[in-house]
């Protein structure tokens, strides 16, 4: 049993990240969390997966220290190549982003040709491919990475021709073998799924990871009687390893909230 008065520590390359804490905050409402941006070594998506394992046990060692319950790895790229090796080291729960992505996707999709878009990272460590053909060996999976949608999300330019004309170039591939759902599998594109949804079409499903992420943290805190029963309110508390009034400010859009304060970490 883990202790009921931890937080849920969540960490990722940067503000990306804040799009699972907003789905973990909204459903889990008295859950207090702690959430690292890595924004020192942004991106991670072009990391090769050494670096990216390296800094993923780092980021994971300052929210040790901060008294957490349960680690969420919300940075996809993170997730796809250290999932194991922090849960190999780690004496709490590690939940990722890729197999609640993966299992969503598989109860939406109904031809059984599904679409993974992510980092450059995600895409090659062929994550995503992995973990759906071992749920079911029957699913054929496309993938594409598509680097570009990550700057655009940062500089809030996720709607009109531009982006419109980005994702319509990404994605043909992904139409062209006529996949019926597509997995948002980087933190950054739900803010693009607007235009996303508008190139793929009506007929294709969009499932997010984050979201189908914070179910799973539930599952697991209820399983472990680890669920926040106090009535207090929740503390949302933010670090970041650089810059943290930029963390603030592009954070925004992805909290859907104001940040507020941000706390500088060294590491
Ligand atoms: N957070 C990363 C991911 O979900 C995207 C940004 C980066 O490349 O670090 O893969």
């Amino acid at each position: 049993m883990y202790e009921r008065g931890g937080a849920i520590g969540i960490f990722d390359s940067g503000v990306g990240g804040l799009t699972v804490v907003r789905q973990i905050a909204s459903r889990l409402p008295r859950e207090d969390i702690i959430y690292l941006g890595d924004t020192a070594r942004v991106p991670y998506g072009t990391k090769s997966a050494e670096t990216v394992v390296r800094y993923a046990h780092s980021c994971a060692g300052i929210l040790l220290k901060r008294h957490i319950k349960l680690l969420v790895v919300a940075c996809n790229t993170a997730s796809a190549f250290a999932l194991d090796s922090l849960r190999e080291s780690l004496d709490l729960p590690v939940v990722g982003v890729v197999e609640p992505g993966a299992r969503a996707a598989l109860e939406k999709t109904k031809t059984m040709k599904i679409g993974i878009i992510g980092t450059r990272g995600t895409i090659t460590s062929g994550e995503y491919q992995h973990t759906l053909q071992r749920l079911d060996p029957k699913v054929r999976v496309f993938s594409k990475a598509c680097p570009l949608f990550v700057p655009l999300a940062e500089e809030g330019w996720t709607t009109g021709d531009v982006p419109a004309q980005i994702a319509a170039a990404y994605l043909c591939e992904l139409i062209e073998h006529e996949v019926d759902t597509v997995v948002l599998g980087c933190t950054h594109y739900p803010l693009l799924r607007e235009t996303i949804a508008s190139v793929l079409g009506p007929s294709v499903a969009l499932v997010d990871s984050a979201e189908a992420t914070s179910e799973v943290v539930e599952k697991i805190l209820a399983s472990t009687d680890a669920l926040c029963t106090s009535n207090s309110e929740r503390s949302l508390h933010f670090l970041a390893s650089d810059a943290p009034e930029r963390f603030a400010q592009i954070g925004k859009a992805f909290l859907d909230h104001d940040i507020g304060d941000v706390e500088w970490v060294d590491f």
